[in-house]
C-alpha cells in the first residue's frame, strides 16, 4: 500500500540513498554527481523554484519521489506556466506503480501553481523513462541533440510534453 506526502528535510538522506542507486547505475537520470542529504534538499526540497515534490512510502520505507519545479537554467529558458517534472521509483521497485501514484499528486497540485504544461527531459537511452512518461500521456514535442555527459558521450535527450 502506498502513501504519498510532501517531502520534508526528514526525507532527505532516504531521498539520497534512492537517488544514488539511481545515479549509480547509469543509463537513466540526467544527474550525474551524487547527492548527500545536504545537496539533496537544497534541489528537490528547498529549490526557490520548486513546485511540488512528493513522496512515495512503502511499509514506512522511501519507494519514490517526484519533483515539479520552474525552469532555473538561463541558457535553457521554459515559458511561466511550464513545469518541469522529475520522477524516481527506488531500484529493484519499478513498475509496480510508484511513478504514476506520485504522477497523481503533482497534475493535481500542478494548476495551483499556475501550471498548465508539464516538460519531462528525458535521455533518449532512457528507454523504461520514455516509456513511463508515455503511460502517462506524454507527448514528445522536441529533441536536444548530442548533449555531453561528463565523459565527454554525447546523449540526445527528448522532450515531453503534458498539458494539464
Ligand atoms: C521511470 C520510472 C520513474 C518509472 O517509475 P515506476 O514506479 O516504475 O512507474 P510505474 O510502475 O508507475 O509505471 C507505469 C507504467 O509506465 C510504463 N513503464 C514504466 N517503466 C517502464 C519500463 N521500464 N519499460 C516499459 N514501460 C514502463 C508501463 O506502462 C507501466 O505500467 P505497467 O507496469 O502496468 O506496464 C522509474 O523506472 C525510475 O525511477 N527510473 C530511473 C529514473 C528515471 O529514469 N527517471 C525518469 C527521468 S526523470
Amino acid at each position: 500500500m502506498l502513501a504519498i506526502r510532501h517531502a520534508t528535510h526528514a526525507d532527505a538522506p532516504a531521498m539520497a540513498d534512492l537517488i544514488n542507486a539511481i545515479i549509480k547505475r547509469g543509463g537513466t537520470t540526467a544527474y550525474e554527481d551524487l547527492f548527500d542529504a545536504e545537496t539533496l534538499a537544497a534541489e528537490f526540497i528547498d529549490l526557490p523554484q520548486l513546485i511540488s515534490c512528493f513522496v512515495a512510502e512503502a511499509d514506512a520505507a522511501l519507494a519514490g519521489f517526484q519533483s515539479l519545479f520552474r525552469s532555473f537554467e538561463d541558457d535553457d529558458p521554459f515559458p511561466a506556466d511550464w513545469g518541469i517534472i522529475g520522477t524516481f521509483a527506488r531500484v529493484g521497485g519499478t513498475r509496480r506503480g510508484v511513478g504514476s501514484a506520485l504522477f497523481a499528486h503533482t497534475v493535481e497540485i500542478a494548476p495551483s501553481a499556475g501550471v498548465t504544461t508539464i516538460d519531462a527531459t528525458i535521455r533518449a537511452d532512457n528507454t523504461g523513462g520514455l516509456a513511463f512518461y508515455s503511460r502517462l500521456g506524454f507527448v514528445d514535442y522536441a529533441v536536444i541533440r548530442a548533449k555531453l555527459l561528463k565523459n565527454g558521450t554525447p546523449v540526445d535527450r527528448i522532450r515531453k510534453r503534458f498539458d494539464l
